[in-house]
């Protein structure tokens, strides 16, 4: 699919689906212009009028003006590409006079552009078969107004975005037999030597000269050696970065607290950290953002067996501190724990790290936010604004000192699990242990919006949804700024 941009509309009726957007203030107008008296401009209706063979148009309905979001410009993207492809037409086009007023023309059209091509995405390698979905092949944003050059751009900056959002889906979507950790650590430098970008992986022996107990520990169990993939962007000596740090865990059996057999499939997904600060990594430096970014994802596999860690060993993590693993499936924090460390090596402006860390977070908000904890009130509400902006929604879970006592341990400084409760919480305690050498860290628990299991969605099909791409560019995006 391409995707094109225009200021101003051409010809009246052109063949493919055109996408109009309506508030619920202009409702009238738009029910006499195309004679559609049962249209009501609600969010998310869809109210189709063909005309012409090969031609219709799509009144797509944005709600009141106050709620409206670029989320809204999103999925209303994302349907006229889907009616499309229902119709078995060729081209959509979509038109943003309508959406008119809260947001500037490139903003409306990065959202145009985001919402058809992640929309569009898919995982169908494997399959021997084509799918039989017809693909669309324009899609044609008609700006309505704005600046030509500044809108190209827009649309250039939003498909590189899109793209580190379809490298960290694909490297996901992956089956743990495939992308293990070997894999997925060359896919990184890959990545690296094809957008400019600093890349060093470390191997096993170089973790145990680093002392990184943590990492070590997990991966013992698996006949797949772990992976230690830095990624550097913009860095000089005397430079303060952002360091993004990402689990990848490649496959989560559990080890030998075992996971139940239902829906373990599902641990491929967590990778999806590392998936995610690859994909960002990949978009930082493509945009060449002017803030120095340093990317880490500790990479292993969580297997059962002989060689693996048992319920009650005490590691050493990086920093010194000690650990006793009660719960091998508490894994996350563990591999983190040894990449938070060596993120004190950069003296960073600020570091944040993104994980599918607890099950209890996708209990407490499904699919519907990412939880976020943190050390400053400055990150955290930055993340919390390019969340709202990008619609990749955070919430912030407390840290407070109380919750310390749920993970100290009888032999160790601390233990890897809670007893009961505050399950999120509590691992968000046991990472901020490791990431005290700098003032400003945060914590992003994506175990509910990694991965959509419950059907296609506007955004994303089934499968991994690379969540937290948009969100860390536009991180970045605030630290450039100010
Ligand atoms: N990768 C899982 C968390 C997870 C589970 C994410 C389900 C998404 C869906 C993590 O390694 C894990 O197993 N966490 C345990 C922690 C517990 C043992 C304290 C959990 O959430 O049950
Ligand atoms: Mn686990
Ligand atoms: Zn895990």
């Amino acid at each position: 699919m391409k995707i094109t941009g225009l200021v101003s509309a051409g010809a009246a009726k052109v063949p493919g689906v055109t996408g109009t957007g309506c508030f619920e203030e202009d409702l009238q107008k738009t029910q006499k212009k195309f004679h559609a008296e049962k249209f009501t401009a609600k969010k998310d209706e869809a109210f189709l009028i063909p005309s012409a063979a090969g031609s219709a148009v799509l009144l797509l309905g944005l709600g009141k003006k106050e709620k409206f979001t670029l989320e809204a410009a999103r999925r209303a993207a994302a349907r006229t590409v889907c009616e499309a492809k229902r119709l078995r037409l060729d081209r959509a086009r979509l038109e943003l006079e309508g959406f008119g007023g809260k947001f500037p023309a490139e903003g409306l059209v990065s959202a145009a552009v985001e919402g058809a091509r992640l929309s569009d995405y898919r995982f169908g390698k494997y399959k021997s078969k084509p799918s039989p979905v017809r693909r669309v092949s324009t899609f044609e944003i008609v700006a309505g107004s704005g600046n030509p050059a500044k809108i190209k751009d827009a649309i250039r900056k939003s498909e590189i975005i899109c793209e580190g959002v379809a490298l960290a889906r694909d490297l996901a979507n992956e089956p743990a037999n495939v992308m293990t950790p070997a894999a997925l650590a060359r896919a990184a430098k890959k990545m690296a030597a094809g957008h400019g970008l600093k890349c060093r992986v470390l191997g096993r022996t170089q973790m145990q000269r680093l002392g990184m107990g943590g990492i070590l520990g997990v991966s013992q169990g698996s006949a797949n050696p772990p992976q230690f993939v830095i990624l550097e962007h913009r860095l000089t000596a005397a430079s303060r970065p952002i360091v993004l740090v990402g689990k990848g865990i490649t496959f989560d059996t559990g080890g030998i607290s075992i996971k139940p057999s239902n829906d373990m499939d599902k641990m491929k997904f967590d990778m999806c950290g590392a998936a995610a600060v690859i994909g960002a990594m990949r978009a930082i430096a493509a945009l060449k953002l002017p803030f120095p970014v340093v990317g880490l994802t500790p990479i292993c596999e969580n297997m059962p067996g002989g060689a693996a860690q048992r319920p009650g060993d005490i590691v050493r993590c990086m920093n010194g501190k000690t650990v006793e693993v009660l719960n091998t499936d508490a894994e996350g924090r563990l591999i983190l724990a040894d990449a938070l460390a060596y993120a004190g090596r950069y003296k960073p402006r600020a570091v944040v790290d993104i994980a599918t860390l607890t099950g209890a977070c996708a209990a407490t908000f499904a699919d519907l936010a990412t939880g976020v904890m943190g050390t400053d009130e400055d990150l955290v509400r930055r993340i919390e604004r390019a969340g709202e902006y990008t619609g990749e929604r955070c919430w912030e879970l407390p840290l407070w000192e109380e919750y310390a006592d749920l993970i100290r341990a009888t032999y160790a400084d601390i233990q890897n699990i809670s007893k009961k409760y505050a399950g999120t919480i509590t691992a968000g305690m046991f990472l901020k242990e490791f990431a005290d050498h700098t003032k400003s860290w945060a914590h992003l628990d994506i175990a509910g919006t990694a991965w959509n299991e419950s059907g296609p969605k506007p955004l994303s099909p089934i499968g991994a949804t690379g969540v937290g791409v948009r969100l860390f560019v536009e991180l970045v995006k605030s630290y450039a700024e100010s």
